[in-house]
């Protein structure tokens, strides 16, 4: 791919692939009792976690509607790495007690799933009617889980928008969402709440508003023409904006609907799950610390700042200026202490550099951040390349992010709800190597020390959910890399493996 100047400012997705992958294999000791869950808190919970797009396939049974994962694949195959889509998936739909027992011997705690909107409302909203079928499914799956003695923490919004609501409003970029959004969540709430106790509004808004509508890399894929990312429509100075803040609005209507309604009764709790990247000063200068902080704005304060204060971070105020929405009073109170807990997603780091106003003078959320953001430095990179291109491994990240949060956003409950490593999929490479993935133990290894050091600051983690169970569908990359820990045979017939990872895992959780 072939990157236009401008491009190197941007927020990323590092997509460069400049940096040749040296994999390193460290053998690893699959038992290592000093290292296992007795090292951490009593009652740290400890899953894996998925989506339903990404798991389920059956995209045309048990009554389910299209969502625009499904159109944006079928439209524009070229724009998904292989070509593919979630047609299939990896079946979870069907084999969701196989997956289920996978769980169980691995000795896991806890199940991250999302629902599929338009499984449950088929046209997204209730006058279309709630399918049957589809709650059926959700009530096998969490019975399953349960019958097994694992918990399930319930995603509502994983991306998969009803292609009903795209058509009719544009999605999120229309203030209609927020109620069809209530709608949706009130029919989960009502159905599953007896027995689901975590609930997570949305997942990711930063990917779905800025990978949709500002580098077009995610369904709908929308972007400014003039980036020449190859978008079919769109404006990224404004409608990244625009989504992110109808995204925070229908989770506040939400969490407003289940405290009222739900809670008491019910006693659960609910969050949003938000990711982030670290972000290391490209030096010790202050014009590249303030780059990084206002990297950190953009891609977390953005969500974070107004579910804790009611409005967005100063430095995208002042940036943004005018395309930036504003919360009235009642929004902005509404906002104001929205979760419970936060789910955070962490996987990478990225070095920041002051970036001096752009020469193609247009505003596109990409480079309104004023940051540079690197995955190497002085030609070094930043952590081991993995599968994905933008995913290099920098453990130490995740506590410096932990004690971050805990610093800015006084001290919140979390559940790391996404941490995970991927390989290319080869499919040269016999069955018996491709169950080998040391480079996996390591990471999470690394990650949960470091998770350990945060808890030793007094951060408040209660618990850690791998990506990913099983390897599936990964968006733009289609099946070529594999975040799973355990492997799926795509060529005959979706068996799946245990990777030496799941062996490590469970070892670590029996002791
Ligand atoms: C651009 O998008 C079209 C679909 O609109 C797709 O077929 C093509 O492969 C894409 N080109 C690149 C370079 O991604
Ligand atoms: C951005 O950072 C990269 C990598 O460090 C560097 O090569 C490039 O010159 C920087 N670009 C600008 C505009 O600062
Ligand atoms: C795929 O596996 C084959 C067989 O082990 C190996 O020779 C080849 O280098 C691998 N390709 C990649 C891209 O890793």
């Amino acid at each position: 791919m072939a990157i236009p100047g401008y491009l190197l400012h941007l927020f990323l997705w590092a997509f460069l692939g400049l940096v040749t992958s040296s994999k390193a294999v460290t053998p690893t000791k699959v038992t290592d009792p000093s290292f296992s869950r007795k090292t951490f808190p009593a009652g740290f919970v400890f899953g894996t976690a998925s989506s339903s797009y990404q798991y389920e396939g059956a995209a045309k049974e048990g009554g389910r509607g299209p969502s625009i994962w499904d159109t944006y694949t079928h439209k524009y195959p070229g724009k998904i790495a292989d070509g593919s889509n979630g047609d299939v998936a990896i079946d979870s739909y069907h084999r969701y007690k196989e997956d289920v027992g996978i769980m169980k011997e691995m000795g896991l705690d806890a199940y991250r799933f999302s629902i599929s909107w338009s499984r449950v409302l088929p046209n997204g909203k209730l006058n279309g009617g709630v399918n049957k079928e589809g709650v059926r499914y959700y009530n096998n799956l969490i019975n399953e889980l349960l019958a097994n003695g694992i918990q399930p923490f319930v995603t509502l919004f994983h991306w998969d928008l009803p292609q009903a609501l795209e058509d009719e409003y544009g999605g999120f970029l229309s203030p209609r969402i927020v109620d069809d959004f209530r709608d949706y969540a009130n029919v989960c709430f009502k159905e599953f709440g007896d027995r689901v106790k975590h609930w997570i509004t949305l997942n990711e808004p930063w990917s779905y508003s800025s990978g949709g509508y500002a580098s077009g890399f995610l369904a709908p894929g929308r972007c400014s023409a003039w980036q020449k990312l190859n978008c079919t429509g769109g404006d990224s100075g404004t409608e990244p904006y625009l989504v992110g803040h109808y995204l925070l609005l229908a989770h506040a209507a939400a969490v407003k609907l289940y405290r009222q309604n739900y809670q008491a009764t019910q006693k659960g709790i609910i969050g949003i799950t938000l990711v982030s990247h670290w972000f290391v000063p490209f030096s010790n200068a202050r014009h590249h610390k303030n780059a990084a902080l206002r990297a950190l704005d953009f891609m977390f304060g953005w969500f974070m700042d107004p579910i804790t204060i009611g409005s967005y971070p100063h430095s995208m105020q002042s940036l943004v200026g005018g395309r930036l929405p504003k919360f009235n009073k009642e929004q902005s109170e509404m906002l104001k202490g929205s979760f419970d807990f936060l789910g955070l997603n962490y996987y990478t780091a990225n070095y920041a550099a002051y970036a001096p106003t752009l020469s193609a003078g247009k505003p596109s959320y990409l480079t309104d951040a004023r940051a540079n953001l690197s995955t190497e430095r002085h030609g070094i990179p930043i952590g081991q390349m993995a599968g994905s291109n933008w995913l290099y491994v920098y453990p130490r990240g995740i506590r410096d992010l932990l004690l971050y949060v805990k610093e800015k956003y006084n001290n919140p409950l979390i559940y790391i709800t996404e941490n995970g490593v991927d390989e290319v999929n080869n499919a040269t490479l016999p069955l018996k190597e491709a169950l080998i993935d040391n480079m996996r133990i390591d990471y999470h290894r690394a990650h949960l020390s470091f998770i350990q050091l945060a808890i030793k600051d007094a951060v408040d983690v209660k618990g850690y959910f791998a990506w990913s169970l099983l390897d599936n569908f990964e968006w733009m990359n289609g099946y070529t890399v594999r975040f799973g820990i355990n492997f799926v045979d795509y060529k005959n017939g979706l068996k799946r493996y245990p990777k030496l990872s799941a062996h490590w895992f469970k070892d670590f959780l029996k002791h």
